[in-house]
C-alpha cells in the first residue's frame, strides 16, 4: 500500500488505465474483438487500409470512402530525402533493423506533418523496405501508388510484384496485430501523447518498446528455435535444455491469455494456406510437433500456469512463408501494429488525460549529508 492509500500492481497487473473502443482482450475466453469484429471474422477479409480506416473511425469505409482514404495513404508513402540518408548511414554500420526503424520514424517530424498518424502508418513500410535492402547492399525502391498498403510493402521489399496469395496472407498478418489492448508498446505510445507530445514521438516510444523480446521481439528466436530442433524427434530433448537453463521458450506464455492466443489460429490456418500452396510444408508440420511438445513440457515446468502458444510462434511462420528473413519480422510487426498505436493516440488526444500513476517509495530515510572525505 503507497502512502496514499493506491496498492501496489507489480508490472501494473490487473489495472485498468484505459478505456478504449479500439480493442478488446478476454483472456480467459480467448476473445480479441477489433472495433465490434472478432479477429477471426475482420483479419482474414478487410484489407489493411480498411483495417486502419476501422480503428481510427469506429467503423468500415464505404466504396469511395476507402478509395479516398488508399489514395491518401499511397501519397504520402514516399521518404524525405533525410531521412533516406540517415538509413544509409545506420545501414553501413550494420545498426539494428529496429534501431533503424526508431530513428527514422523519428524524421517523419521534419517534413512537420500536417496529418502525423497518416504520415506514420503510410511510410513505416516504406523505411522498413527501404533499410532492408540497403542492408543488402541493394538501392531501396520507391513506392508504387498504384499498389495497395501490403502489396506495395512485399514489392518494395522484393522488387517484384507479388501474387495474390501472399498479398492476402500479408495483410491477413497485418489485421491481425494491429492491436491489442494496452500492450506495452500501446501503453507506451498513449502515455506519451497524454502529455500533449505529438504522434511521431509517441510512436518513436513505441518502436522501443515493441523491440523487446518479452514483446515484439520473440518470433525471430521462435522460428531459431524451430531450425535448431531440425527433426521431430530432437523437439524433446532441445526444448527440455532450454527450460532447463531458465530459458523461457519464445512464441509461449501471454501476461493475458491463460487460453490459446486466439490470433496464433488465424495465423496458423494463413500460414497453413501458404505452406500446401507454395512453401515448405515439412517445415509446417515440424513446427506443428515443436509447438505440441513445447505445450507439454511447459504445462511440467510450471502446472497449472496455462503457458499456450502466443502469436509470436505462428507469426514466425507466416512471415518466413512469405520469404521474409528473420531480422524483418518484428519490423514487421510494427508495419501491423502502426495501425493500432496511431488510433490509440487519437483517442487518448480526444480524451485529453494525462496518464501519471504513482510509485511506492522503498528506499531509506533521514539520512544526513557528509562531505565527500568523510563517506
Ligand atoms: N517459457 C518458459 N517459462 C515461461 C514462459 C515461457 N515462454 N512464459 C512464462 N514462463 C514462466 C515464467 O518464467 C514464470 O515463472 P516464475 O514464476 O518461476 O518466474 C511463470 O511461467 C509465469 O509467468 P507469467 O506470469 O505467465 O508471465 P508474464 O506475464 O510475466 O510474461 C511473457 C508474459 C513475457 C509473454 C512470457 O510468457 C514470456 O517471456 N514468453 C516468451 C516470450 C514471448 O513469446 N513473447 C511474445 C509475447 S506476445 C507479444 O508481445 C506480441
Amino acid at each position: 500500500m503507497g502512502s496514499s492509500g493506491a496498492s501496489f500492481a507489480p508490472g501494473l497487473e490487473g489495472v485498468v488505465a484505459v478505456r478504449t473502443r479500439i480493442s478488446g482482450v478476454d483472456g480467459g475466453a480467448g476473445v480479441l474483438t477489433l472495433a465490434g469484429y472478432s479477429v477471426e471474422e475482420i483479419s482474414g477479409h478487410a484489407s489493411f487500409e480498411e483495417m486502419v480506416y476501422l480503428l481510427w473511425r469506429d467503423g468500415l469505409p464505404d466504396a469511395e470512402e476507402l478509395a479516398a482514404f488508399r489514395g491518401a495513404l499511397a501519397e504520402r508513402r514516399e521518404l524525405p530525402g533525410a531521412t533516406l540518408d540517415l538509413l544509409r548511414t545506420a545501414a553501413a554500420r550494420k545498426v539494428p533493423a529496429m534501431d533503424a526503424l526508431r530513428v527514422a520514424a523519428d524524421t517523419l517530424s521534419l517534413d512537420a506533418p500536417e496529418d502525423p498518424a497518416l504520415d506514420l502508418v503510410a511510410r513505416t513500410p516504406t523505411i522498413v523496405a527501404a533499410y532492408h535492402r540497403l542492408l543488402r547492399g541493394e538501392e531501396p525502391v520507391a513506392p508504387d501508388p498504384g499498389l495497395g498498403h501490403a502489396a506495395n510493402y512485399l514489392y518494395m521489399l522484393r522488387d517484384e510484384r507479388p501474387g495474390g496469395g501472399s498479398v492476402r496472407a500479408l495483410e491477413t498478418y497485418l489485421n491481425t496485430v494491429s492491436d491489442h489492448g494496452m500492450n506495452a508498446s500501446t501503453f507506451a505510445a498513449r502515455v506519451i501523447v497524454a502529455t500533449r507530445s505529438d504522434p511521431v514521438s509517441a510512436i518513436v516510444g513505441a518502436i522501443g518498446a515493441l523491440k523487446g523480446p518479452l514483446h515484439g521481439g520473440a518470433p525471430g528466436p521462435a522460428l531459431d528455435v524451430v531450425f535448431e530442433i531440425g527433426a521431430a524427434e530432437n523437439a524433446e530433448p532441445v526444448l527440455r535444455e532450454r527450460l532447463r537453463r531458465g530459458e523461457r521458450l519464445m512464441g509461449f506464455g501471454h501476461r493475458i491469455y491463460r487460453v490459446r492466443d486466439p490470433r496464433a489460429d488465424v495465423l496458423a490456418a494463413a500460414a497453413e494456406r501458404l505452406f500446401t500452396t507454395d512453401g515448405d510444408r515439412d517445415l509446417y508440420d515440424l513446427a506443428l510437433q515443436v509447438e505440441k511438445t513445447a505445450l507439454r513440457l511447459l504445462e511440467e515446468h510450471r502446472p497449472g500456469r496455462n503457458l499456450q502458444t502466443n502469436v509470436e510462434f505462428y507469426t514466425a511462420l507466416l512471415l518466413h512463408g512469405l520469404g521474409l528473413p528473420t531480422d524483418l519480422f518484428t519490423p514487421t510487426f510494427a508495419v501491423g501494429r502502426v495501425a493500432g498505436w496511431t488510433a490509440h493516440c487519437l483517442e487518448q488526444q480526444a480524451e485529453d488525460r494525462l496518464i501519471r500513476p504513482q510509485s511506492e517509495y522503498v528506499g531509506a530515510t533521514g539520512r544526513s549529508w557528509r562531505p565527500p572525505g568523510e563517506r
